[in-house]
């Protein structure tokens, strides 16, 4: 793994020392990393020539870059409008209880992350499920639950 000074600046490298590089290089660190630590943000701001407080609000903006350590897995399930009145109330409560955790933390063996994100456009088809980069449309609590259930299979740990 490359060292987080020298990743930063192959990703800047590659996607051009821009305003409009940041975002790209940003989702680069935390595919690498699995989270954008602060080092990595003031790399980042000072290879782009951004001010650290402009890194840190597109950072907190996205909910997909993670800026503390994740576990392997990370479900987002939908907080947004139509998936709540879909019920992922219901859906988080079920997966709360079945990994032992509350929305935000990380189980201890660092197999999931449990988070609420915005509208992940499937919306018509709520409530909506995220596992890593898989979407799982139309879930109910029991459906969220056997689906984490063959992660934790597929699982090493
Ligand atoms: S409101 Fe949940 S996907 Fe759009």
């Amino acid at each position: 793994m490359p060292n987080t000074e020298n990743l930063v600046k192959e990703l800047v490298q590659k996607h051009g020392k821009s305003r409009n590089s940041l975002l790209p290089v940003l989702q680069g660190i935390v595919k690498v990393n699995r989270y954008l630590s602060e080092e990595a943000m003031i790399f980042a701001a000072k290879e782009l020539d951004l001010s650290a407080a402009e890194v840190y609000g597109t950072a907190s903006f996205y909910t997909f870059l993670n800026t503390t350590p994740k576990g392997k897995n990370i479900i987002r399930v939908c907080k947004t409008i139509s998936c709540h009145m879909k019920g992922k109330d219901e859906i988080i409560s079920a997966i709360e209880k079945s990994l032992n955790i509350k929305i935000g933390q990380t189980t201890h063996n660092k197999n999931f992350t449990l988070l609420a994100t915005n509208c992940l456009g499937w919306c018509h088809k709520g409530p909506v499920m995220l596992i890593n980069d898989e979407v799982y449309p139309e879930i109910t609590p029991n459906k969220a639950i056997e689906i984490i259930e063959s992660y934790k299979k597929n699982s090493v740990n």
